[in-house]
């Protein structure tokens, strides 16, 4: 969406920090032997407290308020009740939801307690990369550059990103103009950021895979050549400087 009038700017703010708090609880609450399950219902608790509904649920039926992806699942892993969480394991939480009409989305990969089995510097790298993608994010700025910087921050560091996997436009719906703002540089995706728009970046900086591909719950996606993948997402305003961060309450970058 693009933000011309005042309520639109109140509506956008309160979604996203309504979609930040809930990410930073269920990281804050989360600890081993709870069910993926259990910290869902936590999830969707605090966004009906703050009078929001879950968008993948609204959007698409999806089993859960919100998307809970444990170790090799890249993304919208159904948060169920045989999911048990263990010590060092690779979360990501991602939260989107509606409020008045508006919509926010934000999402990130977190080691689960001590980092048993060596997956902070994809983490550390992930959140990096993010950092620095939207730091480059203004009014005209090239979509493709964004996603050729973010592909050879992950070479520098040694990894791959998910070419299928992507942000997007948000503010309205869950998913809007600019439809595919990829982790690579698509040569012929000839849009720009617009000033004032509202939009969603997010990384998928992986080990091994450069495909998710859905599994046969319909739901969970899985990289093509195994591996892990770490995820952060920001819902952010297109400005001529930088960018202003919807929900930099979730704290996905401390
Ligand atoms: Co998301
Ligand atoms: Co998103």
């Amino acid at each position: 969406m693009s933000i011309t009038k005042e309520y639109e700017l109140t509506g956008i703010k309160k979604v996203s920090e309504a979609v930040a708090i809930t990410l930073r609880e269920m990281r804050n609450h989360s600890k081993p032997g709870m069910t993926a399950k259990h910290l869902d219902d936590l999830g969707g608790q605090i966004l009906n407290d703050l009078g929001a509904k879950s968008a993948p649920r609204l959007t698409y039926g999806f089993p859960g308020w919100t998307c809970i992806s444990v170790n090799n699942e890249v993304a919208h892993g159904i948060p169920s009740e045989k999911k048990i969480l263990q010590e060092g394991d690779l979360i990501n939480i991602d939260v989107s939801a509606e409020l008045d009409g508006f919509w926010s989305d934000n999402g990130g990969s977190f080691i689960l307690g001590q980092d048993l089995n060596k997956h902070q510097h994809l983490v550390d790298t992930s959140k990096r990369i993010l950092q620095k993608a939207i730091g480059d994010i203004r009014g005209g700025v090239r979509v493709a550059d964004i996603g050729q910087l973010i592909e050879t921050e992950a070479k520098k560091s040694g990894y791959k990103v998910i070419k299928n996997l992507t942000g997007h436009g948000v503010g309205r719906s869950l998913h809007e103009e600019p439809h595919e703002i990829a982790n690579y540089r698509d040569r012929l995706n000839f849009t720009r950021f617009k000033k004032n728009t509202v939009v969603a970046v997010e990384t998928f900086i992986s080990t091994r895979s450069t495909i998710a591909n859905t599994q046969p719950d319909g739901w969970t996606l899985v990289g093509d050549k195994g591996g892990y993948v770490a995820q952060h997402e920001h819902t952010i305003i297109v400005t001529d400087g930088r960018p202003i961060i919807l929900t930099s309450m979730n704290e996905i970058w401390n």
